[in-house]
This record gives C-alpha cells, sequence and structure tokens, in this order.
C-alpha cells in the first residue's frame, strides 16, 4: 500500500509547492497552493503540509519529488481538512487516499479535535467518492447554507460513541 510523509513546507520547498499543478478541469475544484499559502500565513488555525511518498521521511532534504499539498484548520474542536490536491502527474497511484489517511492519523493525535470533518465542490464526484470511502458522511453544519455549491461531510467513527457504552 502506497504511503506518504507530510512536511512543512519551508524556503527550500516552496517553489515546489508552488509549482504543483492539478489537471485542467480540476483547476475550480481547488485553490492553487499560492492561494492556501497566503491564507495559512494570516491565519495561525491553518497547518499547510507539502506531501511526498514515504522514501522521503529521514531525510533532510528529500531525493523524492513533492506530489501534492494539504491543509488543515484547527478551529473549535474541529479539524477540518481543507485543502488536498495531487500534482497531476502523480494522480490515480494511491496518494490521495494515503494522504487522507495520513492527515486523520494527524489529527486524531490532537486532543482539542472531536471530530473530522472536510467538504468538496458538489461537482467533484472523485472527492465525493474517496471521502465516502474513508467514512465520511454528511455534515448538516448551519454554515453550509451560505455555501450551496460546498459539500460538507464529517467522519463518523470518530470520536468513540463513549455515551452509548456508560
Ligand atoms: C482528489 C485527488 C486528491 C485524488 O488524488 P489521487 O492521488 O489521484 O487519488 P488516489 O489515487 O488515492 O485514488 C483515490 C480514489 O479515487 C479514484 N480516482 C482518482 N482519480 C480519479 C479520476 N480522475 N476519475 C475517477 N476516479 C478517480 C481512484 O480510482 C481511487 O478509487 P478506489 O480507491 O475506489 O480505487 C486528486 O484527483 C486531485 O488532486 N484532484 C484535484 C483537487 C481536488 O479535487 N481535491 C479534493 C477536494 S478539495
Amino acid at each position: 500500500m502506497v504511503k506518504v510523509h507530510l512536511r512543512e513546507i519551508t524556503k527550500d520547498n516552496l517553489v515546489s509547492c508552488l509549482n504543483l499543478q492539478v489537471n485542467e478541469n480540476q483547476k475550480n475544484l481547488v485553490a492553487t497552493t499560492a492561494q492556501s499559502l497566503a491564507q495559512a500565513y494570516v491565519d495561525p488555525h491553518l497547518f499547510p503540509l507539502a506531501i511526498y511518498d514515504t522514501a522521503a521521511c529521514g531525510y533532510e532534504q528529500p531525493s523524492v519529488p513533492m506530489l501534492g499539498f494539504t491543509m488543515y484548520e484547527l478551529v473549535a474542536g474541529v479539524g477540518f481538512i481543507m485543502r488536498l490536491m495531487i500534482d497531476c502527474k502523480y494522480q490515480r497511484q494511491g496518494y490521495g487516499r494515503a494522504t487522507m489517511l495520513e492527515v486523520i492519523r494527524r489529527l486524531k493525535l490532537y486532543p482539542d479535535v472531536e471530530f473530522i470533518a472536510t467538504s468538496y465542490r458538489k461537482e467533484n464526484e472523485v472527492a465525493a467518492k474517496l471521502y465516502q470511502s474513508l467514512g465520511f458522511k454528511q455534515w448538516d453544519i448551519p454554515y453550509a447554507i451560505n455555501h450551496p455549491t460546498e459539500v460538507y461531510v464529517r467522519l463518523e467513527e470518530f470520536p468513540l460513541d463513549v455515551a452509548k457504552e456508560a
């Protein structure tokens, strides 16, 4: 199974991050990395990360290429996966799914995170299927009313329902 290694964006890998590209028909589905990094610069709740193959783990300077970009937000008990993109050269090799699994693993480590959520544009069938297969279910957040082109989903098996066991 493919595994990824996530790493902070620094001055050493910034250009690779800015050069990440999705296919032409995917450009309306996700913000550019430049936009995301600008948002993260002014918002301390945002955590932008570069995606590498796990082969990069342990190396100060990865000898494998950057594959994509992800960014999550930690606010009010929610770990919200705001961005996920795999460069068009590396799509359909399992890296998107592997990145979601790694981000979920990381979010579960934060004591403040009570549940994990994400969103995607209504027409994004690939994202819809991917998130559904990972256990995300529709999230009826009132905030969604103001964003009718977006579908909000949250991970159902997390947290464990301790109330039921009591
Ligand atoms: C969504 C995205 C991150 C998936 O990345 P990826 O590395 O290609 O995904 P994976 O290889 O892990 O595949 C995950 C699943 O999606 C399917 N899939 C991926 N690309 C697909 C495509 N173009 N058409 C149909 N299915 C596709 C795979 O077959 C796989 O399904 P399976 O697990 O049932 O076999 C990538 O397509 C992307 O960057 N898209 C543009 C940005 C975007 O839409 N981001 C998500 C919403 S913010």
